[in-house]
């Protein structure tokens, strides 16, 4: 009896001290685990406080070398929040004259459909649409918006030595632009464009021309526009909507184009606004190529000028523009055909440098 108690005692002190043993060694397991990492996090503050460089997991892959490239720093070109928004279409239909609003609206964005060469109106244009220059129903900030027309018109315009109201405007647009025939001062059309005009700039005070209106300035260069290399930048960012012929790309059906025109007998004549390279400079800065905005611009200062220079240098339809400028000392600086009231030769006041003919200009004032 003793001996089966002698023989049972010792079996029970192990089976009890199992787990005790158990329990020590986790604890002190852990104790070991939690002083390495008590230590582990002292090093790394002491390292960071005392200066040492670490290496951080984010920079891991600029460890790896690479060839240079220029990341062109993406900026807007003027403040956004300083840029005057449009009105919501949709608010056109609360309008007593919604109907003539939007048929207005739909005039400027669908030229061709009603007033091109197969227009369903009246057949008095080259195919293209107001639209296509004047981006997003003449809204877009920079995009050659009508911001302050209702605000500025009727106004003393040099070009034609008169003073022009919106009528005459849009006429000189569509006989230059769109290289077509005036609309009838009073048809419906007329009236319509006009009223639409008037709606988009209508909370613009008179006299007043808010920031982002019409067309960016794109800063002068030193030297003059370069045709050749507007070429190439054409050649990789332009052709591929607009074509290597400059035809664009006209809609099946004829009634307009899913890409305008940059050149040749369906673009623009030479007497058009884009015809002067600070204009198209000024757009193509801006807007082009499809997707580029004054917030996020895609090509250079330089870039914009050179393709100004060798799209405006291929052939186009011409205007006759021997009434225009009667007063020559008024010509802009980059309008390329004499007489001048300066000494500069026809070709700089095409391509430039125009640094020079501005300040011979206000020198002379
Ligand atoms: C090929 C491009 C092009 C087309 C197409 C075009 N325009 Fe223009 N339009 C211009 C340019 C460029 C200006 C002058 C912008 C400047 O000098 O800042 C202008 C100016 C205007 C202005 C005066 C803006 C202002 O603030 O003084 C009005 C109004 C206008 N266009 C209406 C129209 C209408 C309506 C149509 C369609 C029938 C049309 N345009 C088609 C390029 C175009
Ligand atoms: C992805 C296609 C695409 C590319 C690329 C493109 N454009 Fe355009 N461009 C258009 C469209 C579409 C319009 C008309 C916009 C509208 O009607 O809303 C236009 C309009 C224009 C206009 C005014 C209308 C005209 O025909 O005169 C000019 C100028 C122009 N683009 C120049 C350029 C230049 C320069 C480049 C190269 C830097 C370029 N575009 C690249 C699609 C493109």
């Amino acid at each position: 009896m003793e001996r089966t108690q002698l023989c049972i005692f010792p079996k029970e002190l192990i089976s009890m001290r199992q787990p005790f043993i158990k329990l020590i060694s986790l604890l002190v397991a852990l104790l070991g685990l939690s002083t390495a990492l008590v230590v582990g996090v002292a090093f790394v503050l002491y390292l960071s406080f005392s200066g040492v460089q670490l290496p951080s997991l984010s920079e891991g892959p600029q460890d790896i070398p690479v060839e240079a490239v220029e990341i062109p720093v993406v900026k807007a070109l003027v403040d956004p929040a300083s840029v005057w928004k449009a009105s919501d279409w949709s608010l056109m239909d609360k309008e007593p004259n919604a109907e003539e609003l939007n048929y207005g609206k739909e005039l400027v964005v669908n030229t061709a459909e009603y007033l091109g060469p197969k227009g369903k109106v009246k057949a008095m244009s080259n195919g293209m649409n107001c639209q296509n220059c004047h981006l997003q129903a003449g809204t877009a900030p920079f995009g050659n918006n009508y911001t302050a027309v209702a605000a500025t018109y009727p106004k003393f315009r040099a070009r034609s030595g008169t003073e022009e109201d919106i009528q005459k405007r849009i006429n000189d647009c569509f006989e230059r632009s769109l290289n077509g025939k005036p609309l009838a001062r009073d048809s419906k059309e007329m009236n319509a464009m006009v009223a639409y005009i008037n709606w988009v700039g209508k909370e613009v005070p008179k006299g007043e021309i808010p920031i982002g209106s019409g067309l960016y300035e794109v800063p002068l260069l030193d030297r003059a526009a370069d045709p050749a290399r507007g070429k190439l930048v054409y050649e990789n960012q332009c052709a591929s909507c607009h074509q290597t012929d400059g035809k664009g790309m006209a809609k099946p059906d004829g009634t307009g184009y899913l890409y305008p025109p940059l050149w040749g007998e369906s673009s623009y004549n030479h007497g058009a606004g884009l015809y002067r390279l600070s204009r198209f400079a000024g757009y193509v800065k801006a807007n082009m190529p499809l997707g580029a905005t004054f917030e996020q611009p895609i090509l250079s200062d330089e870039e914009s000028w050179d393709l100004a220079a060798y799209v405006n240098s291929m052939e186009r339809p011409k205007k006759d523009l021997s009434q225009d400028w009667p007063d020559i000392s008024k010509k802009p600086m980059d309008h390329p055909f004499g007489p001048f009231s300066d000494s500069f030769t026809e070709e700089q006041h095409k391509y430039g440098p125009f640094k020079p003919i501005k300040a011979a200009k206000s020198s002379s004032k």
